[in-house]
């Protein structure tokens, strides 16, 4: 039987009918994406400049990604971590290869809160501690554990009752962790640029002193590279970029851009870190499943094939360059294809008014902070659309 096809008001409907309410949506429906661009049901086109929130790195439905995953659908599409498999071998041999050097092994996961939780969870194994340090501003997730390491907004409280033995330090600032960090500590846990919080960033002198008060307590150190990882940044991760004084930390978390939009979450560890890890301490039903892994080593290759990480430095270049003319603008926040336009006032009614003209960006828990997380695969032709639009509201 053929279905006939929904359109807008149907599928709207239908939507809102049987799925919580749990998102505010934009008014459209996407059917179609390739590159920087999606289309609706209607059939209309818009600029995708919030890349399905930080997923879509190789842009969408890279054509190199799409293959491997196709591929891998007809071999087989999912077997669990109880046997080995050729595709998630070659999949971990990869990301350890881009990997900060010190970082040898990964674990698969489906997304970034459960790579944040696991991370603490090791921080805990290896040291025996409990206690666990992150920022106000930052943002780690929905599940029990990261909810509690978030200080940002409502979702501590969303998460109450919260895990104990975490404790708030004051992002970039170095003399509030002196005063948190102590002997009782497991592990630190911050976003290196803060993205939701309004794309907030930290000078690499932090970071070094970061490395070293950890050193010194004996703590475990965890980047949450979930939007900063595999190359947004303009290096395939924050860690050991100049932009953390060249510092590794000791776990780094990732999901989002790691599979192009197939679910999937990793942890990289150092050996002080695996050296402690045992059978059965951790574990996950889908984690390192087939289709994940096709994805993840394509996504990889992708960005790799196209020059992506280096695109991600000349979008910012460009944004910066051509922003600077617009009196609207105050500053710019950011790295590569994670910038925080920043304005006067609020700045809602520019989303909503760059939305009419048919490019999509993101706001923040800062209402003067405008996001864009674009494909890393952006034009500079598709960039001064955005300028173009920017400049008429
Ligand atoms: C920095 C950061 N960490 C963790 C998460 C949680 O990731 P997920 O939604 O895949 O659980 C997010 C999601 O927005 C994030 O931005």
């Amino acid at each position: 039987m053929i279905k006939k096809r929904m359109n807008f008001l149907d599928i709207k409907s239908t939507e809102d009918d049987f799925q919580l309410a749990t998102y505010k949506k934009m008014p459209f429906s996407v059917e179609l994406g390739k590159g920087t661009w999606v289309w609706t049901s209607e059939g209309e086109k818009y600029l995708d400049l919030y890349g399905g929130h930080a997923v879509c790195a190789t842009g969408h439905s890279h054509p190199h990604v799409v293959k491997a995953i196709r591929e891998q659908a007809e071999k087989v599409l999912f077997y669990s971590n109880l046997v080995y498999s050729e595709i998630r071998a070659r999949a971990a041999e990869k990301l350890v290869s881009v990997a900060p050097s010190s970082l040898k092994k990964a674990f698969f996961c489906n997304s970034g809160t459960e790579a944040n939780e696991n991370a603490m969870r090791m921080a805990r194994m290896a040291t025996g501690r409990q206690k666990i340090v992150s920022f106000s501003g930052g943002f780690h997730g929905r599940t029990a554990d990261s909810i509690s390491a978030t200080f940002l907004g409502k979702y501590r409280k969303i998460g109450e009752p919260n895990v104990p033995h975490h404790a708030e330090a004051e992002f970039g600032n170095i003399d509030s962790i002196t005063s948190v960090i102590d002997g009782e500590t497991a592990g630190l846990i911050l976003e290196p640029i803060q993205s939701m919080a309004g794309v907030r960033e930290a000078p690499p002198e932090f970071f070094s002193k970061l490395r070293e008060l950890c050193d010194a307590h004996g703590a475990v150190l965890i980047f949450d590279e979930v939007q900063t990882g595999i190359g947004r940044t303009g290096n395939w991760f924050f860690a050991a970029s100049d932009l953390a004084a060249e510092i590794e930390p000791d776990i780094i978390t990732l999901a989002k851009s790691l599979g192009s939009g197939i679910p999937v979450g990793a942890c990289l560890v150092n050996e002080s870190i695996s050296s402690q890890i045992k059978e059965n301490d951790l574990g996950t039903t889908f984690g390192g499943g087939m289709i994940a892994m096709a994805a993840v080593l394509a996504t990889l290759e992708a960005i790799e094939n196209d020059t992506m990480i280096e695109n991600a430095l000349a979008v910012e270049r460009c944004l910066r360059n051509s922003l600077k003319e617009l009196k609207k603008v105050k500053a710019i926040h950011g790295k590569g294809c994670l910038l925080g336009v920043q304005f006067e006032g609020p700045c809602s009614h520019i989303q909503s008014a760059l939305l009419e003209n048919m490019i999509i960006t993101g706001t923040s828990s800062d209402p003067r902070i405008l996001r864009l997380l674009p494909p890393l695969c952006v034009t500079e032709a598709e960039l001064s659309k955005f300028v173009e639009a920017l400049s008429k509201i």
